[in-house]
């Protein structure tokens, strides 16, 4: 028998849902916009979710115990200042939170949202939800509460605030703490799956000339020559001597950060000329070489043999971003092993 009942709003691919089924819940309603999202939750939990929050009327919500939403974070309207609550949150996504609250008035609410959110719109978010959650006759944190899988041992950063509220019959928010020096150690090796646990692995498998592309990058890294491993971006394209650079007729007009780029990569080149100029010709022979793909990014720290197998990558429009095996980031990396 379950120990009491939720619903799932914005329930993406069920992050809530499963926290709340482990301790016993039992989901009677769930809503996303999204089909992929709502398919994904159909195939882990059996249910359909509804679509969009916006045209679905509270009555049609069956009665729960927690309301869980974790909305997409809006600006307020700056009216709400003057015209109230209501007002202010009306055509938000948080409004549609409220709207069914007010409804159904569920003993307890969980809401999660951005790292930035107390800050948004210069505070003016947090203390519309804030104050909007306390005249819905509910008891709620003065500030959201930050919290990230890694602080319990699980290898993702994902940073978060979570936004408990308890209806004021019902009692006062219990304390929370957590005692950031006691973070421990992860390795993404503690969750990877082993290729035997796959099913149609060569589906995942990179293709070979990505395969060759990191392998040159791995021999970049590897064979330079520096005090420390480049902790700013490569271009292969500023690779040259500066006044080489095929920028350097804007260059009174490139922004700071780029001039410093350009003339960091340029004295990459200089201590490591003729390396670079041999390894240039090879990467560029691999048609993957070029736009972000002709760009790194490592941020994995001193290695006395760095290895880029080794860590977790993410292909971004800033390059080829390699990090240590420590966590994953938010963004789905490239799988590590080839
Ligand atoms: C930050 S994500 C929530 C992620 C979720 N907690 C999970 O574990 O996957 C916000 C979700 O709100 C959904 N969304 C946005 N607008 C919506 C709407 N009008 N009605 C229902 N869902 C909406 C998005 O599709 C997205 O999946």
């Amino acid at each position: 028998m379950s120990r009491f009942t939720f619903i799932d709003l914005f329930c993406g691919i069920g992050g809530f849902h499963q926290a709340m089924s482990d301790l016993g819940g039992e989901c009677v309603y769930a809503s996303d916009i999204d089909e992929d999202c709502r398919k994904t939750y159909e195939a882990n939990y059996g249910i359909r979710p509804d679509g969009d929050i916006t045209q679905v009327n509270a009555a049609d919500i069956p009665a729960h115990d927690v309301l869980c939403g974790g909305f997409p974070c809006q600006a307020f309207s700056k009216a709400g200042k003057r015209l109230g609550f209501a007002d202010a949150t009306k055509g938000t996504l948080f409004f549609d939170i409220m709207r069914i609250a007010g409804h159904h008035k569920p003993k307890y609410m969980l809401l999660e949202n951005v790292r930035n959110l107390a800050s948004h719109d210069h505070g003016n978010t947090w203390r519309v939800i804030h104050d909007s959650i306390v005249e819905a006759g509910y008891n709620v944190i003065d500030s959201p509460v930050i919290f990230s899988p890694h602080y319990i041992g699980i290898p993702q950063h994902r940073e978060r605030v979570f936004i408990m509220c308890v209806r004021k019959d019902i009692g006062e928010i219990p304390p929370f703490y957590f005692n950031q020096e006691r973070i421990p150690e992860c390795s993404i090796d503690s969750i990877l799956q082993e290729d035997s646990e796959i099913e149609n692995l060569e589906r995942y498998r990179l293709k070979p000339e990505m395969i060759e592309w990191i392998d040159n990058w791995n021999e970049f890294i590897r064979g330079i020559k520096c005090e420390k491993l480049p902790g700013f971006p490569v271009w292969a394209d500023s690779l040259c001597a500066l006044e080489d650079n095929h920028l350097i007729s804007e260059w009174e007009n490139l922004p700071k950060w780029m001039q410093n780029f350009i003339r960091k990569n340029s004295e990459l080149w200089s201590q490591n000329k003729e390396f670079i100029e041999t390894w240039l010709v090879k990467a560029r022979k691999n048609p993957l070489f070029f736009g972000s793909k002709a760009k790194l990014e490592w941020q994995a720290g001193e290695c006395d043999r760095p290895d880029i197998w080794e860590h977790i990558m993410q292909i971004r429009p800033s390059g080829l971003r390699v990090k240590p095996g420590t966590y994953f980031p938010a963004w789905s990396p490239l799988r590590r092993h080839r």
